[in-house]
């Protein structure tokens, strides 16, 4: 039972902000449980943790997504009307649409377009003492999915940009004037966005059809209706967003090579097959920064009945948060959960719900991130970029910010690149 004041049970979000990534398995292994209840937001919330609480939690017979994230990352990270919400056949409609996106040649095309552009900025590294590489994979990514994708992005509008797209991921989860920042942020990217979605319908752009923008344009939801130009444009960005955000995934494996720095040597050697059919090394190292970094610390839920869930009751309509970052931790499910082993890919295949950096579940029918072929591509091939370049690591505050959210390398990982050689 939560502590009372006098009859009001005490609010626990201040702890929650302090430590957000620890916060239930912290509390969970105290008590030897996988649930417990608590007061957050000012509403008895129901914390769960472990591979059969996230069973239960993504099947939509149980659980419903409506009204379930709180409103200040509904207006800032998620937009509203997008997939996030939805349920049951609005959601799995909308849905395929972004799985669709995602097809290996796809995929590739989009980590092909990455390294092009970071090959590109790398030139202008040269000499440079001071290189910020959060900043620099954030513009980088803007530029490359905006082609990808078919969004026009005029050169004199990229930095603006990318400022904009970061603001939605990197200051929704603050206070203050930061998180005012992400809403205002989030109102232009979605003026942005549905300006696009216009532009399509209209006739006055043609983005191939393979492209999110064009997809997301003509795209009919369950009641063949195409979408609120507003909608699609909040569509748009849960592409276009995301993709930018794996810079922070990116500034993690820059990290993780300065800490690993065996490694370097390990994805310098070998192209993507391993050079002998066997997995291929820069994966391993991508799903292992996945699993051992920081990102979404949980994901929420309401209860579409009264059950109980790992032995607590939980009401209907009642908020359940899963430990998203705890179960990637969990000491029953990884040996030295705490250390960078990328190796332990190599034995040992996750199932839908013990490894759930980006939710739990399958993507095509569940609230799972659609986009993870995309994040490993991406962080697989700028990890392979990074180790054949050569740069060297000044002093600086690396420790990660888990205060943060999402967490970072407290300095954003900077480098100095030595001049070319006449
Ligand atoms: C959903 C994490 C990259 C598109 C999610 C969820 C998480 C997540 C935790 C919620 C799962 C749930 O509610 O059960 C991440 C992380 C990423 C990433 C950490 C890397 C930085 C991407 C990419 C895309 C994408 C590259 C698309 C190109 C989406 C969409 C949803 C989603 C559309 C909503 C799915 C739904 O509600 O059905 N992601 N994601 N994400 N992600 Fe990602």
């Amino acid at each position: 039972m939560a502590p009372r004041l006098g009859s009001a049970p005490v609010d626990r979000t201040p702890a929650l902000l302090r430590d957000p990534y620890r916060f239930i398995s912290r509390r969970c292994r105290r008590r030897g449980t996988e649930a417990f209840t608590t007061r957050l937001l000012l509403e008895p919330t129901v914390c769960v943790t472990g591979p059969e609480a996230a069973a239960v939690f993504q099947d939509p017979r149980h659980f419903t997504r409506q009204d379930a994230a709180p409103g200040r990352i509904v207006e800032t990270l998620f937009g509203r009307g997008g997939v996030q919400g939805l349920d049951g056949a609005a959601h799995r409609r909308r849905k395929h649409l972004f799985v669709s996106l995602m097809s290996q040649q796809r995929v590739a095309e989009l980590a092909a377009l990455t390294e092009r552009e970071l090959d590109r900025a790398a030139q202008d590294w040269r000499g440079r003492e001071r290189v910020v590489l959060y900043d620099e994979f954030r513009a980088v990514l803007t530029r490359a999915v905006c082609t990808w994708a078919g969004v026009p992005l005029p050169r004199a509008d990229a930095a603006r940009r990318t400022d904009q797209i970061t603001a939605l991921f990197d200051d929704a989860g603050r206070v203050g004037p930061r998180h005012w920042r992400s809403r205002r942020s989030r109102r232009s990217a979605d003026r942005w966005a549905a300006d696009v979605v216009g532009r399509i319908r209209a006739g006055r752009i043609a983005p191939p059809a393979e492209t999110a923008a064009y997809v997301v344009a003509w795209h009919r939801d369950h009641n063949g209706e195409l979408l609120d130009e507003r909608v699609a444009g909040v569509e748009l960005l849960n592409v276009v967003r995301p993709v930018v955000a794996v810079s922070v995934y990116l500034a993690f494996a820059a990290h993780a090579l300065h800490r690993h720095p065996h490694w370097i040597r390990g994805l310098a050697d070998q192209g993507p097959d391993g050079g002998d059919g066997a997995a291929d090394p820069a994966e391993l190292f991508a799903q292992e920064v996945r699993r051992l970094y920081p990102f979404f610390p949980m994901a929420a839920a309401r209860a579409r009945h009264d059950m109980v869930l790992c032995g607590r009751r939980v009401r209907r309509g009642q908020r359940v948060l899963l430990d998203l970052y705890g179960i990637n931790h969990d000491p029953r499910l990884w040996e030295a959960p705490e250390e960078f082993r990328p190796e332990r890919f190599r034995e040992h295949r996750p199932g839908p719900y013990d490894f759930v950096p980006q939710g739990a579940g399958y993507p095509d029918i569940h609230h799972r991130c659609p986009g993870e072929p995309i994040t490993v591509a991406l962080i697989a091939a700028v990890a392979r970029r990074l180790a054949g370049m050569r740069y060297a690591v000044p002093q600086q505050d690396t420790t990660v910010d888990m205060r943060r959210l999402p967490a970072l390398p407290r300095s954003g990982c900077v480098i100095r690149v030595p001049p070319e050689r006449p």
